[in-house]
Parts: C-alpha cells; structure tokens; sequence
C-alpha cells in the first residue's frame, strides 16, 4: 500500500475532534491521500472545525473536487430551539411527530422577544424569526395538571450539552425564573416521567445512534449503539438528583457513587441491550425497537434534505450525527436531541471511522480513479455477513460495512 503515490489531499482543521483525528491517520495509511497545511486551499477533502466553516469558499479550486464532513445548515436538527421550531413547522413533520416529547422554545424575559398568544400559537412561530412560547406552554402545563397528565417538565439552553444548564422542575414558574436568568435561548420540554428502567438498580438509561449521511444523501445507521446508564436509582420524587435523572456520561463519572458499578463506564452495547430485553421483557429489539429509532432518523434529515442537500454545488459534504432517544416503559422511543459533531464509544473508534471513510469519503473519490477502483469502496464485515440469517440476497444491498442503509 505505502508505495502508491498519494492521489488526493486533505486538510484536518479541527484538533479537537477525536473522530476526524482517527479517520485522518485511516487516510494515511491506505497511501493514497497527503495532508497538506491547514489554510491551504487546494485540498480535496476538508476535515473541517464545525462552526467556523469555509463554505462559501468551497468548490472555486479549479479541478478539483471537494469534499467537506459537514452539511451547511445542519444545525436545524442539532440546536434544541431549532429542532423544535423545525418539528412544529414544517409540513412533513407537524401533524405526525409523536416521537418527540412535547416541547416550548423560550427566551429570557430581558431579551424582549415577541411572545406568542397562547392559542394560535404555531402561527406566530412559523411567521416571526424569534418567538417566545412562554403563554403556550403555561397553557399546556395548566391543562395536563388539571387533567393529571403529569406536571414534570425539563428547561434546558439550546445550544447546552453534557447536562449542563438544566432544570427538572414541577413548578412552571420556577422553570420560567430560572430561564429568565440566563442569557440564551431555552427549551422547556415535557419530562418522560415513565422511562423504561434497566435492573438491577431501577436505573435510566439513553441510547446514542451514529448516524452516517453522504453526499449524496443517503443514509446510513451504524449497526452499534450504546446506552449510557445512570449508575443510581430512578428517583421520581428528587427532581434535583442529577445523576438519578441525567444519563449524560460526565455527569453520571462526575457525580455518581456507583460509576462503573453494573456497566462498565456506564455503557451498554447493543447484543448486550438486546438480549436483555428478550430476557426480562421478552420484546425483539429488531421488531419494537429499531424500526422505530430508524423512521425518525429518517423523518429528521429528509425534512432538512432540500435545505442542506449539497447535490447540484459545486462542493460536495457529508456528516456523522448522533441521535440520542430514550425508551418510556411501553417501549416507546423518544427522540431527545441531535448531535452534529459526536464524539464516539472508544472501543468503536476504528470501525465508525473506517465506515465513514469507506461510505462518505473513498465513494467520491475513487470515481474517476479507475487505478485504485478496483477495491471495493466499502467491506462488508465478516460478522455481519454470516449474522445475516433467512435471505442475505435481499438485506445485502441493504448493508455497507458497518452501515444499515435506511
Ligand atoms: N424530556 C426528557 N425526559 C426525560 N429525561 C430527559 C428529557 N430530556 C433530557 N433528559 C435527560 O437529560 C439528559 C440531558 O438532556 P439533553 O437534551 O441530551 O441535553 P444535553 O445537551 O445537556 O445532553 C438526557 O441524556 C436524558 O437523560
Ligand atoms: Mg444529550
């Protein structure tokens, strides 16, 4: 391999991303790509820093073909205001979601944001850049008291992460105090007071899918997925036990007793998931769950698709998101939020970035190589093949490394 002269160049601009570090080293070693400085312009693939993109600047480097690992525009899915604006607004996703818990986008009072009237309230939405839904959601929380529908409703700021910022709350006014003094936009979102718990431990849990779309648009699921445990009992009456109610991993190292007691780094890997829910629930992940985890991965990014897609420009992108659900204990799936840069479980570091090299980056660029096409430009594993039980001919197409097709 190290004797074939380098084809293609890149450029890595984001030191902090774990996941483009290890595809930059796959890179360099197949021998067929140079990674050149980072502000020079004549690379093939950038391997960008995500919120300080060049993309104005992309595709003008004449002959050549560029390559980006983000989609402009992406960040709809992947800020919690615009996730929820986007899901209340947009034709293909208003009337049918109901896989997303029931959610308001609120701005601080000192902001002096339009609020919008309690009823009617989505018309306001869709017709003003900022709107604050403080009168909708008090609406909301009064009905479903009076009705008894449950009072617990989560705050948390819109560009947040790592469970910092967050507020569990049965009180609407305390919730709304507690945005008010914050700077940023927040989402007040209805809590899924009856998650599915693992035993032992009476324990949430959240479950992360690595999600692969490629310059062409489709779409790809990697076959593993974690869940990241709480390591301390559900406890429905502290609502300020964090590490009882948030399943963020450096919450749950931080500040739990138990880390690392029933998982190992509070993680639990899919075969282990699956065997357990056949076990002590008798329910088929492949059935009841993934079904459900696949058609709203599909429904988030095809709504975003005519805004993002890169199809007919003069540059090309590709992105890995992670999509992070949770199960209530009908075995119902919840989306919770959409990462646009996740960083991955370290044991799966070399398949995830070899698969997206493989799917989004070597299929670009092997295309008028005919040198190097003749390796296919992804390998199925082994283990998937041979797990591939009644009729491989028809779920082959299906899988691309690592990858299940959607
Ligand atoms: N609607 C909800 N119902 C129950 N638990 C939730 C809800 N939203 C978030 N959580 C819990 O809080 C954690 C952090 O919330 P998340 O929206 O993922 O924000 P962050 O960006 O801080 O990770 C989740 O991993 C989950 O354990
Ligand atoms: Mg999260």
């Amino acid at each position: 391999m190290n004797n074939v002269t380098p084809m293609y160049t890149f450029v890595l601009r984001d030191d902090n991303s774990s996941v483009y570090a290890e595809v930059s080293k796959i890179l360099i070693a197949t021998g067929k790509w140079k990674r050149l400085k980072k502000d020079n312009p004549r690379f093939n693939l950038m391997l960008g820093e995500r919120n300080r993109l060049p993309f104005g600047r992309l595709g003008h480097e004449p002959g050549l073909m560029q390559l980006v690992n983000y989609y402009r525009g992406a960040d709809k899915l992947c800020r919690k205001a615009s996730l929820v604006k986007l899901i209340k607004t947009s034709p293909e996703l208003k009337d049918s979601c109901n896989w997303f818990p029931e959610s308001y986008i609120i701005y601080p009072t000192n902001l002096n944001t339009p609020v919008a009237p309690a009823t009617n309230g989505i018309s306001h939405l869709k017709n003003n850049p900022k709107t604050d839904e403080r009168e909708v959601f008090l609406a909301s929380y009064n009905t479903k008291k009076e009705n008894g529908e449950g009072t617990v409703w989560i705050a948390k700021s819109s560009a947040g992460a790592k469970g910092a910022g967050i507020l569990i709350s049965h009180d609407a006014t305390q919730l709304l105090e507690f945005i008010d003094n914050q700077g940023q936009v927040h989402v007040i979102q209805k809590y899924l007071e009856r998650p599915l718990l693992l035993e032992p431990g009476h324990r949430k849990f959240d479950i992360r899918s690595w999600v692969l779309v490629d310059h062409q648009y489709n779409i790809y699921l990697y076959r593993e997925g974690v869940l990241r445990t709480s390591s301390e009992p559900y406890n429905s009456s502290d609502l300020q036990d964090m590490t009882s109610h948030l399943t963020n991993h450096c919450i749950q190292k931080e500040h739990s007793q138990n880390y690392g007691r029933y998982e190992e780094g509070n993680e639990m890997f899919f075969d282990e998931f699956r065997q357990y829910l056949l076990n002590v629930h008798n329910v088929t992940m492949e059935t009841s769950i993934l079904p459900q985890i696949k058609q709203i991965i599909r429904s988030c990014l095809m709504c975003i698709e005519p805004a993002i897609s890169t199809k007919h420009l003069s540059y090309q992108s590709f992105q890995l998101f992670g999509f992070d659900f949770m199960l209530d204990e009908n075995f119902k799936v919840w989306l919770i939020e959409i990462n646009g840069a996740p960083a991955c479980a370290q044991k799966l570091y070399p398949e995830l970035c070899q698969g997206i090299v493989d799917v989004a980056i070597s299929t670009v660029f092997s295309l008028n190589a005919d040198a190097l096409s003749s390796s296919p430009p992804f390998s199925t594993s082994p283990s998937l093949s041979s797990s591939s039980c009644s009729s491989p001919k028809l779920r082959a197409p299906q899988q691309f490394g690592p990858f299940i097709k959607l």
